[in-house]
């Protein structure tokens, strides 16, 4: 049998990457590259989708020389990227109007609460599964459409197009001013706040009352399918997938029956179950979003954890606090004590988002004495991504009833096997790490492959993954409860600092 690739594009807050696998899949190449970090004013974050367009075509071609092909050697190209992230760009010379709005910037705040107005944080959750927040794309597009001269106007003119991330790659992928695709795919569109998840398309009463006008959006595909050929760097291969970053993690976990959840874990982590062809209404601080659609099969539904501080909490422990060189050296620094000492940390730099959705929330260190040391801070850095997961897991468990029995983890913090025990140790479930942990892109390649033949279906899919590595829970139920109370009171005292 001859070989078969597909290439992934993943376009992430920090970097971009281009991976190929090959039709078993595994690895054959990997190219990545990052780009800037642009902060303009406390709380916002931009980036520069110029910029991150031409690291894309880097990190394919990077990845191409890698992997000894040539762009006719791909049998398809899928997408997977940073959600919400929002681009408005000029629809006839292709240039963005203004830097993207990245899913951290917190710029709308004061909009979102605007928005609610006496309906408050859940006016629109019924129609989009989501609360009123910063996070999301639909009041980032409103801010720019107000804060950027004469934008309104040529947005209504049919001169704008928005787009997150996905489709700004896929429009400049299949030709940009020359006839590139405008569209984006249902689970980048459920983290707009402007699509209706029962009908799959724009809300008119949403976009009516952000003031957003229609001419201004993409057309909602599913995440597998050919939107359209590439040209340039990957001339002549088709375009066969997108999703967001964390649905196409769920993807590559296979996690493809109702019950089935997995955890990536970043910058920050975001924990995703599948809760099949229904979207199920989050009570209990979760985000009701779209897993995936293949095609014209049935919607696939989630609920979401979204956690804003994780991965990034050690970078700050490195970088702001310096007590670290490497973020290595947090595990064998945490392993040297027995315990956190008392210490807790609740890494609320943003506010917190899952289950919270508290925009007023900013980071505590509790439980300090003199007894404790960086070793017990660093096991308290650790622990607090176990224990927002917890969090995490508890809800999910509250508004869905399904119990999770096991944890697929993927992403850079399951490294680290401390974490990874006092997380089946704080959940009290086995965690469980696949062999390929580059599980995003492999979703994105997944779906490709899946609308373009390479694999014909899920079974076949599911039979690729492997299990690496396996935590079983050791920690007793008393210490469990004890610790958990008190992460809850430190959790407590971030509330209520910033308006
Ligand atoms: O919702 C934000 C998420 O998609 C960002 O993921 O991995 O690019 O930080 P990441």
């Amino acid at each position: 049998m001859t070989d078969t690739y597909v290439a992934s594009i993943d376009q992430g807050t920090t970097s971009s990457r281009c991976i190929i696998f090959d039709q078993h899949g595994a690895i054959v190449a990997v190219d990545q590259r990052e780009h800037r970090q642009i902060f303009p004013k406390p709380g916002w974050v931009e980036h520069d989708a110029t910029e991150i367009w031409s690291k894309v075509q880097g990190v394919v071609a990077g990845a191409l020389a890698g992997a000894g092909l040539r762009a006719d050697e791909l049998s398809a190209v899928g997408i997977t990227n940073q959600r919400e992230t929002t681009v408005l760009w000029d629809r006839a010379t292709g240039a963005p109007v203004h830097n993207a709005v990245v899913w951290q910037d917190t710029r709308t705040s004061a909009l979102c609460t605007e928005l609610g107005g006496e309906d408050g944080q859940d006016r629109f959750r019924d129609r989009t599964g989501l609360p009123l927040a910063s996070y999301f794309a639909g009041p980032k597009v409103a801010w720019l459409l107000e804060n950027v001269p004469g934008l309104r106007q040529r947005a209504v003119n049919g001169e704008i197009a928005f787009g997150t991330i996905d489709s700004w790659l896929i429009w400049n992928l299949t030709g940009g001013t020359d006839g590139g695709a405008h569209v984006t795919d249902v689970t980048n569109a459920s983290r707009t706040m402007l699509m209706n998840l029962e009908s799959l398309e724009w809300d008119q009463s949403v976009l009516d009352a952000m003031g957003i006008p229609a001419a201004v959006l993409p057309e909602i595909k599913s995440s597998s399918e050919v939107y359209g050929t590439a040209v340039g760097v990957l001339a002549g291969v088709p375009v066969a997938s997108a999703l967001g970053d964390q649905q196409a993690a769920v993807f590559g976990q296979t996690c493809y029956r109702v019950g089935e959840a997995k955890n990536t874990y970043g910058t920050g982590s975001f924990l995703l179950l599948n809760t099949g062809n229904r979207p199920v209404p989050s009570k209990n601080g979760l985000l009701t979003t779209m897993g995936y659609r293949l095609g014209n099969e049935a919607p696939v539904y989630c609920l979401e954890g979204s956690i804003a501080i994780t991965g990034a909490l050690v970078q700050w422990f490195r970088d702001q606090l310096g007590i670290i060189g490497d973020a290595s050296e947090i595990e064998p620094l945490a392993a040297s004590v027995e315990d956190n000492g008392g210490a807790y940390i609740v890494p609320a730099f943003s506010g917190l988002f899952a289950p919270y959705w508290r925009s007023d929330a900013r980071g505590v260190v509790t439980g300090l004495t003199r007894y404790v040391t960086k070793a017990h801070l660093a096991r308290a850095v650790l622990e607090a991504t176990s224990w927002q997961t917890r969090e995490v897991v508890d809800a999910m468990y509250q508004d869905s009833g399904v119990e999770i029995t096991t944890l697929k983890v993927d992403g850079g913090m399951t490294a680290n096997g401390l974490l990874m025990q006092h997380q089946a140790d704080v959940l009290g479930v086995p965690v469980i790490r696949p062999v390929v942990s580059e599980t995003t892109c492999l979703g994105a390649a997944y779906a490709a492959g899946l609308a373009t033949g390479v694999w014909s279906s899920l079974d076949e899919l599911r039979a690729h993954w492997k299990r690496d590595a396996e935590w079983t829970p050791r920690m007793g139920a008393e210490e469990r409860d004890r610790e958990f109370a008190n992460w809850h009171k430190a959790v407590e005292r971030s509330f209520g600092w910033h308006q």
